[in-house]
């Protein structure tokens, strides 16, 4: 996998949920620390595409996620509560998964 972040960062009106990062990942296994609504899971959502970056790209094996209609075929997603695996709460996630 070649993960690149370039000022990618997510704002849902006045709150960041993830201030604009750039970086690049290419290791095999990579760990995601942090507090409570740090932005773990917007940061796991911008690299399958579920979320789009209000700023900056996303490039995950050289496709732009940032592009409003592209999904990631070779990203798999394990959701973090199993209830939302299938039906998410919200319909528009749903149909963009
Ligand atoms: N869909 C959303 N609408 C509004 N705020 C959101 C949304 N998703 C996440 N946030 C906010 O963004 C911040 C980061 O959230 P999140 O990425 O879920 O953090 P973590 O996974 O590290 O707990 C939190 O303040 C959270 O409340
Ligand atoms: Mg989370």
């Amino acid at each position: 996998m070649d993960i690149r972040f370039e000022g990618a960062g997510v704002s849902f009106g006045a709150r960041v949920a993830l201030e604009p990062l750039t970086l690049a990942l290419g290791e095999k296994r990579i760990g995601v620390i942090g507090l409570n609504g740090s932005g773990k899971t917007t940061f796991a959502r911008l690299i399958n595409g579920l979320t789009k970056p209000s700023i900056g790209r996303v490039i995950v094996n050289g496709r732009d996620m940032s592009d409003e209609k592209t999904a990631a075929p070779d990203v798999g997603f394990i959701f973090q509560s199993p209830q939302n695996q299938i039906i998410l709460p919200i319909v528009r996630d749903d149909i963009a998964f």
